[in-house]
């Protein structure tokens, strides 16, 4: 924990949390390339945005302006620097920064406050004395974007390269959508009508943005054909008759229609005759709300608000608090009341208890999406509907934290994606970064998320917050530590903006309380570097497989899965056996510190380094002691693995990859395209085994349950290293061949113990 501290002090980014935020000024230093005075009276030209990869140029002298003039000086900059790389087509949907230089730009991520209404959102006007969650804004919009932001967009976006280009992919998105027959009722047996409820809702917030934007009666009409569809009232039939046709014993799926008709009616609401408005009312309620009701006291449908710390609490209490706070007033029958009495406390002492002390979240990186934007849309109604987060916010006091999980499991390979990945995304995205970053003061995940392929969609348009300023690399420490035990994880760099960089995420934490969606994988890791993913995670087995979500019990079938076994992570298996769901890891971990400055381009110093080690012994029986480490060597160039172990039964090291692999004696060439890594083991020399095969279990003892398959893993080689029962330290080298590095560039480092790693250890070799 201490360590984490410290780790995350070497952020110079953190705000004084305070809803009325101070203005603050950060100097941005000397030159500024951009017409200034021009600006002050919020006269932006339309100048046509241009990339620029050079240094402003023109030297301004005198003091660094402040207020007002800072906050247009600001606006200057990133109408010069214009849209940045977004992650739209690159391999991973990964933003691909070029080497650049603007020291006017790149500064310290901040907040430039201004009265101006070409520049910042006016303040709401809406600021109840005693907030209530029953007492709602008098005007509509009340649901995420208010009329008074709706009035200020325009504006907003004629100035900000964001906002234009998410304008514009929204009415694209719109117009693609808008030709289509209405979503399909599909039954998924694993996921239920989910991808159905998701499509419908992403749908309806781009055409109720589109109506809004334009008044053009074509998107409201759309809209009306999109929610009748969903009600059964369409061309076509969608799903039963009766009061379950929201698929309530699968409650996302009811949460999630729900959240849909509350856009659509409260966005839309003037635009709605009093016919149609009660009609969507009349589904609404009939199909959400009152089941949602009933769910609080029904174990079928209501499960998840009995202790579920993940996704299921977080959106199915969003779904419901959207859906009544849009008909709050409207229907007389006390029910939207009662829902709102229910969902905020259960979310307060479930949803947000899914975000661990240190930031991670509990079940995976994936999901992380899904809870993360229920969270997000259920504070973010309730704050514009009712004035306040009524804790949401505040009673964890780490979720703030969660920011910074979300970017540092976001390798240059894509995620650290350890675990299940979840059924497709849809309306669900990492945009809540936008909201948080505004609301708790972290401007950096805010200039993480406007770069990425996810943000153009109606949320980001009011979450997000054109007064930032800086970008989110300048200060951000390459190393980050994670050290709950639910998921004690870390990760290290060479570059948060460089496609190649190397990246490794590493894990051990507990096997249990992650809402079964977690691996027998203590030790598991993933390894990225010349702008592909080394060693990789195989994701989902199949949701429906007999017993895949039984239990996290040992004798789970869950864990018969070759995805979910040990044998299909990369780490060891001893005696070819499951690791203990009763592990309780510990770890330690140090770092150089190095942060990234102002470049997307860094040197780094060869003295730069981290390590993270764990005791992994609680996850093996029969007495087998194992202690993991991983570092970075020579300038963050290559990777030490190293396991020093004790094991009365065969030891055997696994690593999955896409890559062709070649081994000759203790080494093996791995090939991705024109890039290669070179793998050796360092020590053992004798009696090790390197091999490779292909990635299914060994044999069918103990067997899947009947008639039930392993999904095939095409592509994917697990390198093997075997050794016999006995005590080693396991050493293994992985050294990527960069462009311009020769076979003496590289170092091959001293054996310590891992009990004895500190940051000098491997100084010498
Ligand atoms: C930008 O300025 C820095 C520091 O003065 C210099 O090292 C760098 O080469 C410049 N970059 C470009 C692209 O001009
Ligand atoms: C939003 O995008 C649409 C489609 O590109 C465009 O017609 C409209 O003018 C944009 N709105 C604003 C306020 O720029
Ligand atoms: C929206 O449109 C953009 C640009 O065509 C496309 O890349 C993106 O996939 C679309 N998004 C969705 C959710 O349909
Ligand atoms: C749409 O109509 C409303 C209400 O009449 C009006 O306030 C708004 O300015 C109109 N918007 C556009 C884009 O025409
Ligand atoms: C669908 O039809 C039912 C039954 O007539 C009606 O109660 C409901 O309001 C309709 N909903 C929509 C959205 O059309
Ligand atoms: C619980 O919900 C299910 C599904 O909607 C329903 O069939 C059942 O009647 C409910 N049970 C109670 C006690 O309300
Ligand atoms: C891990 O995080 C959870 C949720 O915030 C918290 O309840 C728990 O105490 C934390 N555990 C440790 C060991 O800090
Ligand atoms: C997160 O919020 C807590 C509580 O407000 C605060 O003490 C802490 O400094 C914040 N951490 C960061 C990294 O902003
Ligand atoms: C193989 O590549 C796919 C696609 O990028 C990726 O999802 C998967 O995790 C990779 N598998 C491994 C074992 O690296
Ligand atoms: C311990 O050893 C026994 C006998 O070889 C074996 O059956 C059992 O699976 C081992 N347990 C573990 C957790 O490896
Ligand atoms: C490891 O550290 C211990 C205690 O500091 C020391 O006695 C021992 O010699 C070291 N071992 C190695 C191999 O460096």
């Amino acid at each position: 924990m201490a360590d984490y501290a410290n780790e995350t002090s070497g952020l110079t980014t953190s705000r004084p949390k305070t809803r009325n935020r101070k203005w603050l000024w950060i100097g941005i230093p000397v030159a500024i390339a951009v017409i200034l005075a021009a600006v002050l009276g919020g006269v932006l030209g339309s100048r046509a945005h241009k990339h620029n990869n050079d240094n402003a140029s023109a030297a301004s002298s005198g003091p660094s302006p402040t207020g007002e003039a800072a906050a247009s000086q600001a606006a200057s900059i990133k109408e010069a620097v214009g849209l940045y790389p977004t992650g739209t087509n690159s391999q991973y949907l990964l933003p691909l920064y070029p080497s650049t230089t603007n020291t006017a730009a790149f500064t310290t991520p901040t907040f430039h406050e201004s009265s101006n209404s070409a520049l910042a959102w006016p303040k709401d006007p809406f600021q109840p004395s005693k907030p209530a969650p029953t007492s709602v804004r008098s005007d509509r919009p009340r649901i995420i974007a208010p009329k008074y932001k709706w009035d200020a967009l325009p504006q907003l976006i004629k100035n900000d390269p964001y906002l234009k280009f998410w304008n514009d992919t929204i009415f694209g998105n719109a117009t693609a959508y808008f030709p289509l027959d209405p979503v399909v009722y599909h039954m998924d047996g694993s996921s239920g009508i989910l991808d159905n409820a998701r499509e419908i809702k992403m749908r309806i917030k781009a055409f109720a943005y589109a109506y809004r934007m334009t008044n053009d009666t074509k998107w409201l009409d759309r809209t009306y054909q999109e929610l009748q569809n969903a009600a059964g009232n369409g061309t076509t039939s969608f799903g039963p008759d009766g009061q379950d046709k929201w698929n309530p014993t699968h409650f996302l799926d009811t949460a999630e229609f729900t959240a849909a008709f509350a856009i659509a009616y409260d966005w839309l609401y003037d635009a709605w005759s009093a016919e149609q408005r009660s009609s969507i009312l009349t589904s609404m309620k009939f199909y959400g709300l009152e089941v949602g009701l009933n769910a609080f006291s029904n174990s079928s449908t209501g499960w998840w608000a009995n202790n579920i710390e993940g996704n299921w609490n977080c959106v199915c209490n969003s779904g419901l608090t959207m859906g009544a706070l849009a008909v709050l007033g409207d229907d007389d029958s006390g029910l939207p009341e009662q829902i709102l009495g229910k969902t905020i406390p259960n979310a307060l002492e479930n949803c947000i208890w899914a975000v661990s002390s240190d930031g991670t979240w509990a079940e995976t990186a994936n999901y992380w999406y899904f809870g993360t934007t229920g969270l997000a849309e259920m504070t973010a109604s309730l704050l514009t509907a009712a004035g306040d987060d009524f804790g949401l916010l505040t009673n964890n006091p780490n979720l703030n934290l969660t920011g910074l999980y979300h970017m540092a499991v976001t390798g240059p390979g894509s995620l650290f994606a350890y675990g299940d990945h979840g059924p497709n995304k849809f309306s669900t995205t990492a945009n809540a970064l936008l909201f948080w970053g505004d609301v708790l003061q972290h401007p950096e995940y805010i200039l993480f998320q406007r770069d990425q392929h996810d943000a153009p969609e109606p949320w980001s348009m009011f979450w997000y917050d054109p007064t930032v300023s800086g970008a989110f690399w300048d200060g951000m420490p390459l190393d980050l530590f994670f050290d709950n035990s639910t998921d004690q994880w870390g990760m290290m760099r060479s570059s948060w903006t460089d496609e190649d960089a190397l990246y490794v995420g590493i894990k051990a934490g507990t096997l249990q309380g992650h809402q079964t969606h977690n691996d027998l994988d203590c030790g598991d890791f993933v390894l990225d570097a010349l702008g592909t993913r080394w060693a990789g995670e195989l994701g989902s087995g199949d949701y429906l497989s007999t017993g895949y979500f039984s239990s996290d019990d040992q004798d789970s079938q869950r864990w018969l899965y070759y995805r979910k076994r040990t044998e299909g992570q990369n780490t060891i298996l001893v005696d070819r056996q499951n690791q203990l769901v009763t592990a309780h890891p510990t770890v330690k971990h140090d770092s150089s510190n190095t942060q990234q400055g102002s470049s997307t381009v860094l040197d780094v110093p060869s003295d730069s380094t981290a390590f993270w080690t764990a005791d992994l012994s609680s996850a093996y029986g029969n007495g087998t002691t194992f202690k993991r480490g991983i570092r970075m060597l020579n300038g963050r160039k290559q990777v030490l693995l190293q396991d020093d172990i004790n094991a009365p039964g065969e030891i055997m090291w696994r690593m999955h990859t896409n890559a062709t692999v070649t081994t000759s004696g203790n080494s093996a060439t791995l090939t991705i395209g024109d890039k290669k890594l070179q793998m050796t083991v360092v020590s053992p020399t004798d009696g090790v085994t390197l091999s490779t095969g292909p990635a299914v279990r060994f044999d069918d003892d103990p067997p899947l349950p009947p008639n039930q398959v392993d999904q095939p893993n095409p592509g994917v080689t697990v390198v093997m290293i075997t050794l016999p029962a006995g005590q080693y330290s396991l050493q293994v080298l992985f050294n990527p061949q960069w462009d311009g590095m020769s076979a003496s560039d590289f170092v091959t480092p001293p054996s310590v113990p891992i009990d004895n790693w500190s940051l000098t250890s491997h100084n010498s070799s």
